[in-house]
């Protein structure tokens, strides 16, 4: 049985998920039209990988029978100023989502619900993926000298995005 106030975090994370999901397709969409098909790539798989943490929560609170409620998700940011800045807003969008998975497992945690704190701890993981993930873009961007603006550098993290491994 899972109390109320978790099921209410879980389902707050399945919509952010879904968020998420579509703050990464938005910004695909932005590099698409960027000419950044590099960028564009990785984006756009990052919005998949997005949507499948939303279906692990999904099928979760399935299994332990949590009501589920899919709600109006807002619109994501659809202009930025330069990739340097969309990159920024996706790592960004990445602490929150780190923040609101260690509320979940300090929720869980503090009723005893070790069922939901085990389940949690893979986003923990995760999330700790994520961070690593974007570190590692933003190292190479200040190795490259990169700050947003057109030229080598852009076309260089543009091809480094195609291939980062997620
Ligand atoms: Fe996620």
């Amino acid at each position: 049985m899972i109390a109320s106030h978790i099921a209410q975090l879980l389902n707050e994370q399945v919509n952010a998920e879904f968020y998420a999901s579509n703050v990464y397709l938005q910004l695909s969409a932005w590099c698409e039209g960027e000419g950044l098909e590099g960028a564009a790539k990785f984006f756009r798989t990052h919005s998949l990988e997005e949507r499948t943490h939303m279906d692990k929560i999904f099928d979760y609170m399935a299994e332990c029978s949590v009501p589920i409620t899919v709600d109006a998700i807002p619109k994501a940011p659809s202009d930025h100023a330069n990739l340097m800045v969309a990159l920024k807003a996706a790592q960004e969008h990445e602490y929150k989502v780190t923040a609101m998975i260690k509320n979940i497992a300090k929720q869980s945690f503090e009723a005893e619900d070790y069922t939901t704190f085990n389940f949690i701890e893979w986003f923990i993981a995760e999330q700790h993926e994520e961070e690593v993930l974007f570190d590692k873009i933003m190292d190479k961007a200040r190795i490259l000298g990169f700050e947003g603006q057109p030229g080598q550098a852009l076309y260089i993290m543009d091809d480094y995005l195609a291939n980062v491994q997620h």
